[in-house]
């Protein structure tokens, strides 16, 4: 049991945000799969503010009855706080802030992992978002910008001090992007530096890694990205998994989550961006539930209607392994 400020939430795994990745329709699986904790896409404080529809794609919060954390990025106080304003307003029940995003885009504009190259900066932003809002802030990071400056502890001390409820560290630092393996025993110094929920978050995708980083890290609990692409029940395997009680899930449920999933994903965006945003989830899917069979994967991401995908999928589901 960790608690964000009020909230008292039973979770050991959560579902990481990823761009493009953790839609909506996405996150309520992981939800229906046992996720407790699941953070919407960063969404770009200046965007939503000035209203564009992409940004107000992604801040779209479900209405089912768990916490809802909506993440934002940015690099002005003026527009974290309006941004921040208007989440709190949308009914979102926590914010996150995004300073680990490698991507050149987000940091050359000097927001995501940029801004621990300059934590006062980080700071100011931190501070303008929780002066906007009544509900928790939560704040996710590298271990630092490189090698030589790892300051995840001294951002994490400082951030705690100002206010903010818990911390995600991704064991890598920017200059690595995702290569090399995260360093799960490096979090460990951010363990010894604040005493708020800590989250470890790098290359863990089973119920075994998910047990080593967080013996290595000391953290509360484990985040999940990529692996979970494609595979809305991980998040629930795992958190299953380290409360050593079993919760494999078998294909047909899994598959019937993919088509729910799909149904939503045509609701939210309109048949043909619905259609689109799925074939990233199901490629995901053949390659983690059937070798990356190529036959499958054809039938799946190069089909233009989603009759013919329910179809392939319904066959699947009942025995005939590929559809003739
Ligand atoms: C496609 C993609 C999109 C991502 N988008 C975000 C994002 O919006 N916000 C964020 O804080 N991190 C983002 N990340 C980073 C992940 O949340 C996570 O920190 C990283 O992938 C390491 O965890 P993993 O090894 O479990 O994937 C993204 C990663 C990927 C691969």
């Amino acid at each position: 049991m960790i608690l964000i400020g009020p909230h008292q939430i039973d979770a050991r795994a959560m579902l990481a945000p990823m761009s493009g990745v953790t839609d909506l329709p996405f996150r309520e699986q992981a939800r229906a799969f046992g996720a407790n904790l699941v953070v919407s896409e960063m969404v770009a404080s200046e965007e939503l503010v000035t209203g564009g529809k992409q940004a107000w794609e992604k801040a779209a919060l479900d209405d089912g009855a768990g916490i809802k954390i909506l993440q934002l990025a940015g690099r002005e106080p003026k527009w974290m706080f309006e941004a921040a304003r208007i989440a709190q307003g949308e009914g979102a029940d926590i914010i996150d802030i995004n300073m680990g995003c490698p991507a050149k885009r987000v940091t050359s504009g000097l927001s995501g992992s940029a801004l621990m190259r300059n934590l006062d900066h980080a700071m100011s932003l931190i501070e303008a978002t929780l002066s906007a809002v009544s509900i928790p802030l939560t704040l996710k990071m590298r271990l630092g910008w490189d090698h030589d400056t790892i300051n995840a502890p001294e951002l994490a001390n400082r951030a705690q001090c100002a206010g903010v409820t818990m911390i995600t560290v991704h064991g890598r630092t920017r200059q690595q992007f995702y290569k090399g393996k995260a360093d799960w025993s490096r979090v460990r110094d951010v363990r010894s530096a604040i005493k708020i929920p800590l989250v470890v978050n790098g290359d863990i995708s089973d119920t075994s890694s998910a047990q080593d980083a967080l013996r290595q890290s000391g953290a509360d609990l484990v985040m999940i990205g990529r692996a979970a692409e494609g595979s809305p029940w991980l998040i629930g395997e795992v958190d299953a998994g380290l409360r050593e009680q079993s919760a494999s899930v078998p294909v047909s449920r899994k598959i019937e989550g993919l088509q729910k999933q799909l149904d939503r994903s045509l609701s939210f965006y309109g048949d043909h961006i619905g259609l689109r945003m799925m074939r990233k989830h199901f490629s995901a899917f053949v390659r983690n539930e059937f070798d990356g069979n190529a036959e499958l994967r054809r039938q799946l991401c190069q089909n233009d209607t989603a009759f013919g995908i329910f179809d392939v999928l319904e066959r699947l589901k009942t025995g005939s392994r590929l559809a003739a």
